[in-house]
């Protein structure tokens, strides 16, 4: 481990709200158990759940801002709609924050939010955990353990967007979309 989870828990519960913090808090332990069951980093799963939400409490205006500073590549729909940005900004933060952070840890805090075709499985659960983590109200604790029950982590994927477009009825976002057809296409 490069960091000590402990300093990382006390920094982000000055950093966010109470209520982010517990949800940082319910997506570091559900990442850590998908993490032990599916044989990824369960350190860095862990601190993938603790960072993700990093920059989700700055206004669009601050979103775009740490996107033109930091020359942090995002697509159109993003720039419309800043909020979907907060995954690639909280990325290009880590580094400050965590010493020498995996790649697979970054992409899976830059996609959190749509996930994307490629992404590992320390992605994949991140995607998922976000969701469906134990503060979530959107989801029955039920729902949510059906979904974890599933026997893979693309399983879940396809569980969790049907979940979600069936509860907010949002059309999925490309970059979900182009994720899905890729788990279909290797089925
Ligand atoms: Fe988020
Ligand atoms: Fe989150």
């Amino acid at each position: 481990m490069n960091y000590d989870p402990v300093k990382v828990r006390e920094m982000l519960s000055l950093y966010v709200s109470p209520a982010r913090y517990l949800h940082l808090l319910g997506t570091a332990g559900t990442m850590r158990s998908l993490a032990q069951r599916f044989g990824f980093s369960p350190e860095d799963a862990y601190f993938a759940g603790l960072w993700h939400d990093l920059a989700r409490e700055l206004s669009p205006t601050e979103i775009l801002t740490q996107v033109a500073e930091r020359n942090i590549k995002i697509y159109p729909y993003e720039k419309a709609d800043p909020i979907l940005a907060h995954g690639a900004v909280a990325a290009a933060k880590i580094p400050l924050y965590h010493r020498k952070p995996s790649n697979e840890l970054c992409r899976a805090v830059r996609w959190h939010t749509s996930g994307h075709p490629g992404l590992e499985d320390m992605g994949k659960a991140l995607f998922v955990a976000d969701y469906l983590e134990p503060s979530r109200e959107h989801i029955t604790r039920e729902e949510a353990e059906r979904i974890l029950a599933l026997k893979t982590l693309n399983d879940m994927v396809i569980a969790r967007c049907k979940h979600a477009v069936r509860t907010f009825n949002n059309p999925l976002l490309p970059a979900t979309k182009a994720m899905l057809e890729e788990i279909r296409r290797q089925r």
